[in-house]
């Protein structure tokens, strides 16, 4: 018979996103109040798990937090308990110290583990969960690049604020009559700079699923400026890279569960741009913005929705599951298949066939 669960342990991990604390109430309250569970919070995504820092969970805890930013229980992109960075007299030596976190896990005395986070917390939650935890994925993500899911919370949140960026940039360069580039998030997916290209009218969207020309670029910007437009907006996903070139770098830091740090492409665009056609180009780093504030209430509902649902896995026993929105339900998948491939935009799919149909160019 499955065993009664008494004590959840709940992290966040990987980068923060809106919605984190709408998920931590949303699988707090009901544990609680309905069932008598104590939600044990982690702190610090995995590094704290390591560590075997965490606490009890209070009602105050959770109070008024469904529209705060951030975690109130704190993350880490740095704490894979499988390659775990340790300072050593020789630098950063990179250990195994997931046989510590199994210690802690049952230390603490927990009879489950919800993991909130993206790709790098459901492939480190999968291996946790071959070594015995009893373990339930929330899928977490401004990129929306996690597949299995049709949506990510903190999505919704991060194409807000960056439409709003695009319709800010559009006053101000048809003032200056400049071309005005926006590098926004996303990783390794494109989802964002559609998304929001799309919903602000960019003239030209830049992501990686589609590799660009600089001659297509170039060509569309004069092009708009001979006929009367004298700007143009181009919203560029920070994975976005030039047919046979690489993705633009801004570091490697092999703390990270991925070493890879974006960021460069917008100002190399915006150069290019100004080399190839003489006309004023500016570029904007959208940035941390995009992940900070609070959460629409489209993130809110969704992140409580996957809260609440996580607990009724962890009731029912359904370990090794990640909660995931198909169509307009939500329901869960296997971790397994979760982070069986990433989500990446299909290039012949609606989305870009609409961004074409109104005129967008992906510097094809
Ligand atoms: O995965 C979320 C994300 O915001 C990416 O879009 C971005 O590349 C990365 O995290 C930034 O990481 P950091 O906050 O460590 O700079």
């Amino acid at each position: 018979m499955q065993k009664k669960v008494k004590r959840i342990g709940i992290l966040t991990g990987g980068g923060d996103c809106p919605g984190l604390n709408a998920v931590i109430r949303g699988v707090t309250k009901p544990a609680m109040n309905d069932y008598g569970i104590t939600v044990v919070g982690i702190q610090d995504g995995f590094e704290g798990f390591v560590e075997g820092r965490m606490r009890e969970l209070t009602r105050l805890d959770i109070q008024g937090i469904v529209d705060k930013g951030g975690t109130i229980l704190g993350t880490s992109n740095k704490g894979d308990p499988f390659h775990y960075p340790t300072e050593t007299v020789n630098g950063i030596e990179i250990v195994d110290a997931s046989a510590r976190t199994l210690k802690h896990y049952k230390g603490w005395g927990l009879d489950c583990l919800i993991a909130i986070g993206g790709d790098g917390t459901m492939h480190i939650s999968k291996k946790l969960g071959e070594m015995g935890m009893n373990i339930i994925g929330v899928p977490k993500t401004i990129d929306n690049d996690l597949d299995a899911t049709d949506q990510t919370f903190g999505f919704d949140t991060a194409v807000s604020i960056a439409s709003e960026a695009i319709d800010r940039l559009h006053t101000t360069a048809s003032a200056h009559h400049r071309v005005m580039v926006l590098e926004v998030m996303g990783r390794y997916a494109g989802w964002i700079a559609l998304a929001a290209g799309l919903s602000s009218g960019a003239d030209i969207i830049l992501i990686p699923e589609i590799p660009f020309k600089w001659e297509a670029i170039a060509e569309r910007v004069i092009e708009r400026s001979t006929q009367g437009n004298r700007y143009s907006i181009i919203c560029v996903a920070e994975g976005a890279k030039a047919a046979n070139e690489e993705i633009v770098i801004r570091e490697k830091d092999i703390k990270r569960t991925d070493p890879v740090r974006f960021g460069g492409i917008g100002d190399y665009v915006a150069r290019r741009i100004q080399e190839d056609t003489g006309l004023e180009t500016r570029a904007t780093v959208l940035g941390h913005l995009q992940r900070g504030g609070s959460p629409t209430s489209y993130d809110r509902i969704l992140a409580t929705r996957y809260g609440v649902r996580a607990v009724e896995l962890a009731v029912n026993g359904e370990f090794g599951r990640m909660v995931s929105l198909k169509g307009t339900s939500v329901t869960s998948v296997t971790i397994a298949e979760a982070i069986s491939k990433q989500r990446l935009i299909p290039t012949d799919g609606e989305l870009v066939m609409t961004a074409k149909a109104v005129g967008t160019s992906f510097g094809e």
